[in-house]
């Protein structure tokens, strides 16, 4: 066979996953946990450098910006030739009293946290249509149903709440037509968004009094990849923080 056909052949089979905030913490582990069970990936943040694996193409680009999700999309095509999955992972958490907030952090949370994910979702669409389905992960957080008076937070509840409103909306638009859509809602994980705080530091956050790693979240993101009929759903992947306490 000429590496052309070998080429176009292994575009065929190949799934092919985009994953942003990519470059660090979950979004990392997540591109790991998608390598494993096969797919090529598509990984964004805006400091992301091409790594050895020619299954991972680096697309580096502010998420808050439309043409980087226009950039995002060209590249999965045109490297790989079609797009299964979507995890809209990028995000910042600032938290402070809720006056305290400036204009700034609105801005910045807003445009990250809800553009990032606006701007890419619309682009994946036209593309998982043609190919008669795919899959939208978006990663909230369990603060948007557990609020805490110890960690305030307005923005990443108004920002993250309006993910996991829109997953629910998403998954009916398209449940008919093969796009399914989920939330993860990660608890207290060891990443560097944490800064610094030490796993026993967030286990106590957790009614399991066990902090949680990536490889926990990217479980949970890829039990949803091979779940085909859930859709609409939110996982709490938090160590019990959402039941109660
Ligand atoms: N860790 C937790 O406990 C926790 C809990 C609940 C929810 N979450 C959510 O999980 C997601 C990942 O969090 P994490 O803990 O892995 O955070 P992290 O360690 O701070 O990593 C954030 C990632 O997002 C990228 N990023 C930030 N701003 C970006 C932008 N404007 N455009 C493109 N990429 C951008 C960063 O890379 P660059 O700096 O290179 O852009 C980095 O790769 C976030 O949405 C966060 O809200 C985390």
């Amino acid at each position: 066979m000429t590496d052309r056909l070998l080429r176009e052949q292994d575009m065929s089979d190949q799934r092919v996953a985009i994953i942003t905030g990519a470059s660090q913490g979950i979004g990392a582990g997540l591109v790991a946990a998608y390598r494993e069970i096969g797919y090529a990936v598509v990984a964004n943040s805006r400091s992301i450098q091409s790594g050895d694996d020619p299954k991972v193409a680096a697309v580096p680009g502010d998420i808050s910006d439309p043409a980087t999700a226009e950039r995002i999309v060209k590249t999965a095509l045109d490297r790989f030739g079609r797009i299964d999955t979507l995890v809209n992972n990028a995000g910042i958490f600032v938290a402070k009293p809720f006056t305290d907030y400036t204009p700034e952090d609105y801005k910045n949370v807003l445009n990250i946290n809800v553009g990032g994910f606006f701007y890419l979702t619309q682009q994946v669409i036209e593309p998982m249509l043609r190919q008669g389905g795919g899959h939208i992960v978006n990663i909230t957080t369990t603060l948007v149903e557990s609020a805490r008076s110890d960690i305030p937070s307005v923005l990443a509840s108004v920002s993250k709440g309006g993910l996991a409103a829109a997953t629910k909306s998403l998954a009916i638009e398209y449940a008919d037509r093969g796009i399914r859509v989920n939330a993860v809602a990660p608890g207290m994980i060891a990443t560097p968004l944490q800064g610094g705080a030490t796993p026993e530091q967030l286990a106590q956050y957790h009614p399991m009094k066990k902090a949680g790693t990536v490889e926990d979240v990217a479980h949970g993101v890829i039990y949803l990849e091979r779940a085909p009929l859930v859709t609409g759903e939110f996982l709490h992947i938090d160590g019990g923080q959402s039941a109660g306490r």
